[in-house]
């Protein structure tokens, strides 16, 4: 094998918002334009179903990330583009990966201890096995990187043990995963407190947002009298700054040497915020309303195709490595 192969993916919990955008999805589109790499960009439906969600809307909406992929410029000639349920060689690998893996590995992981907390009545196997199937995700096509948030992290060490248990157990070469970092990998929320998340109201900007939505949103994000003095390093004053430095950083200095005077006007900075994300985001809107759904349930299904042609190579090895009948 001679390109190193990327494998990421989102989940498929609603559409993906700017957090989404700049700690996962600018870092999938510099490596899909590299010819080092061939890259893999999945919707994690089968992860998604570990927490609440809505049966009615859950396909749709894993076709809407599909569809942020194609429009935030995910191409289909130079990556596979797949949903993840439908290549069912991630659930068996995950399988064959769950008997070298411990219950208290997994239920010491920082993320299974949130999400405890999060989702009290929802403690089941899916959950704690969360690791594991995404250990597979990777591991089905080899990938030594991939490119997702810092809050992944414990994730991708449990990929790591289960690479190198299974090579030490079975003979097998997978890599050890590492991280893709990219420059906005932690993009804080509107409402000030946390990072950006899908599950909490008012903290994202969607891709889809247009101006309107995108003004009413930073309106509500909380200030302070702005100045004078330092500019806080923590809390909803900082993150304001903090998206300025993603979205319009020529204009950081200014802003703060306002503050430090104590001469800052939140509603000129919050309207040139909206402008400088509205103008990033509209090229994206402009694509996205061009996608019909017949383009994208091909590409769905050529993605499949050609995933599962990749994944069974792996599962068959792993087969035969671990003893079973082929
Ligand atoms: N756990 C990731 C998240 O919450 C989603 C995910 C599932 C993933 N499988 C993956 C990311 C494989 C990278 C590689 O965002």
């Amino acid at each position: 094998m001679s390109k190193t192969r990327i494998l990421s993916g989102i989940r498929s919990s609603g559409r993906l918002h700017i957090g989404n955008y700049l700690g996962a999805v600018k870092g999938m589109l510099a490596l899909q334009s590299d010819p080092k790499y061939e890259t893999f960009y999945m919707v994690a439906d089968l992860h998604a179903l570990t927490t609440p969600y809505d049966k009615e809307k859950f396909a749709e909406e894993t076709r809407s990330v599909i569809k942020d992929y194609l429009a935030a410029g995910l191409d289909p000639e130079k990556s596979v583009l797949f949903v993840q349920s439908q290549v069912p060689e991630h659930l068996e690998l995950a399988y064959y990966f769950s008997t070298v893996t411990t219950l208290a590995k997994m239920t010491h992981l920082p993320t299974y201890k949130e999400k405890v907390k999060q989702f009290p009545d929802h403690v089941t196997m899916a959950l704690v096995n969360y690791p594991v199937l995404m250990a597979a995700d990777i591991l089905a096509y080899k990938a030594g990187l991939v490119p997702v948030g810092i809050d992944q992290e414990p994730h991708l060490e449990a990929a790591r043990e289960i690479a190198r248990r299974m090579n030490a157990d079975f003979g097998t070469d997978f890599p050890e995963p590492k991280r893709f970092a990219t420059k906005g990998e932690y993009v804080p929320s509107l409402s000030g407190e946390g990072k950006m998340s899908k599950s909490v109201e008012g903290s994202y900007i969607l891709l889809t947002d247009g101006l309107g939505e995108i003004r009413a949103k930073l309106a509500k994000a909380p200030t302070d009298a702005g100045g004078p003095g330092k500019l806080p390093k923590t809390g909803p004053v900082a993150n304001l700054f903090k998206f300025l430095e993603l979205f319009k950083p020529q204009r950081l200095e200014y802003y703060t040497s306002l503050y430090e005077l104590g001469k800052l006007r939140y509603s000129e900075l919050k309207e040139e915020l909206a402008m400088a994300i509205y103008e990033e985001l509209k090229p994206m809107q402009d694509k996205r309303n061009k996608l019909t759904d017949e383009y994208v349930d091909e590409v769905i299904r050529k993605g499949a195709e050609r995933a599962r042609k990749a994944a069974t190579e792996t599962v068959t090895e792993v087969k035969q490595k671990m003893g079973l009948l082929i």
